[in-house]
């Protein structure tokens, strides 16, 4: 069933996207994020109350788990629609648990669908990696102002919020830039400006230890699903602020997400799975229990050592594409923090390097004395090293300053540790 006035348009990558989720593998993986599915589960199970006798659409059904806990919770009918082959898979299972009379399942995408009739509630799992990668949502939000009962209607889950942290992970240079030195015996120095290049830029999917972090976590930006439109999510642009927890080298950030299962406008804080009360919320925390969507990390191309109590602020914009342009997300940061600038390499080995301090705003700061005791400690520290080069500073966990990394002349253009304190772009490589 296609409308006739069609209000989407088809993107060039949309069948590459439609066709890997006809495999199996992904909705293996999805289903068996416990985390993930039992966060689903128990939140529609909990809300009997709102699902008895209720039209819902579970958009984007896959096998069409959760429109059978929909059922399960009480739903009269659940309108399951997926443009890919999947489709076909959810109707056995629909026929395979007698259920197939209730659970409808319709394949196409939701912008070319007509339903039988408008929906009481919208299920869906969207969320891509760093929330907005995939860019689903716009076809939540779509299907939100086309197919919902507005007075009565809502959506689940109904909040999404995006966090983000300092970290710091000392190994992450050694493991994809240093291991070029020397690979069985043979040299692939060449190859670590590309390592730079291949793994500094992207934003990195992974699970992080919360060993790593080393400071605050800050809310960036928090989403009512009701309230979003499409247009809010081109460009969301969030100012973050944090403090530094522990000494150690600010190596990238973390970014990470929760979605929460709200069923009224919630007054009770967010809950995690096992707590007694409040609305269910599925957390992609590095505190909780890792789910496929791992975390986010956007490594900088140079550490940065930072004390207990410095501040790191800045402003991260989060961009994500409409779906008829392409799904991709990209991250663009611009960070201030204490900056150390080291000078460019002496060509006289002895020549004791000099070192400056800078830091945006500088006669505003009204730490200028801690900066100043903290320039001459690192004039102590940097001045027992003979050669310096422009690459990335490396520090031992002790705390012992020792500029290392590669030489200048190897280093892509832009990697100057200077030029940390300007705005850095990421997109996602492989994920
Ligand atoms: C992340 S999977 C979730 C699958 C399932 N709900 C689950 O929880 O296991 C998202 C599904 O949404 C489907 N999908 C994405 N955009 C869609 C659209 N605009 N119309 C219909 N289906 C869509 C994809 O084909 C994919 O199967």
């Amino acid at each position: 069933m296609t409308t006739e006035n069609t209000p989407h348009v088809r993107g060039p990558d949309d069948p590459d996207y439609f066709t890997g989720y006809a495999h199996l593998s992904i909705h293996r993986t999805m289903l068996q994020d416990k985390t993930r599915t039992l966060a689903y589960k128990d939140a529609i199970l909990n809300a009997k109350a709102q699902f008895k006798d209720k039209i819902v659409l579970d958009l984007g059904c896959g096998t069409g788990i959760l429109s059978h806990f929909c059922l399960r919770a009480g739903a009269k009918t659940v309108y399951a629609v997926d443009a890919s082959d999947i489709a076909d898979q959810a109707r056995l299972i629909a026929e395979e648990n007698g259920v197939a009379d209730r659970l409808i399942v319709l394949k196409g995408r939701i912008e070319e669908l007509t339903l039988p009739s408008k929906v009481d509630i919208i299920v869906s799992e969207w969320m891509g990696y760093c929330l907005l990668y995939e860019s689903m949502l716009d076809s939540v939000l779509f299907a939100r102002d086309t197919w919902l009962n507005k007075d009565t209607g809502f959506l689940f889950p109904s909040h999404a919020t995006i966090y983000m942290a300092p970290i710091s992970d000392d190994m992450y240079y050694e493991d994809t830039v240093d291991c070029w030195q020397d690979m069985y015996g043979v040299k692939m120095k060449s190859l670590m400006p590309l390592a730079q290049q291949c793994f500094f830029y992207e934003a990195d999917v992974n699970d992080l230890m919360s060993t790593n972090l080393m400071g605050s976590t800050c809310e960036l930006v928090t989403l009512d699903l009701m309230k979003t439109q499409a247009a809010d999510l081109r460009e969301l642009k969030c100012n973050y602020s944090m403090d530094v927890t522990r000494n150690a080298n600010l190596t990238g950030f973390c970014l990470w997400f929760d979605v929460l299962f709200a069923t009224t406008t919630p007054s009770d804080p967010p809950r995690h799975r096992g707590r007694r009360s409040g609305p269910i919320v599925l957390s992609t925390s590095p505190f909780s229990t890792p789910t496929h969507w791992q975390q986010t990390t956007l490594h900088l191309p140079s550490q940065i050592p930072l004390f207990e109590g410095d501040p790191v602020s800045g402003t991260i914009y989060l961009r994500s594409n409409p779906i008829h342009v392409n799904r991709k997300m990209t991250f663009e940061l611009h960070l201030n923090t204490f900056e150390v600038i080291l000078p460019e390499p002496s060509k006289d080995e002895d020549e004791t390097p000099k070192l400056s301090i800078s830091k945006n705003h500088i006669q505003d700061d009204p730490n200028l004395v801690k900066l100043i005791e903290r320039a001459s400690r690192w004039r102590t520290a940097v001045s027992k090293t003979k050669e310096l080069g422009a690459g990335p500073v490396r520090i031992n966990t002790k705390h012992q300053w020792c500029p290392g990394g590669i030489p200048k002349s190897e280093l892509p253009a832009p990697t100057k540790l200077g030029e940390i304190n300007g705005s850095l772009k990421y997109d996602f490589g492989m994920v």
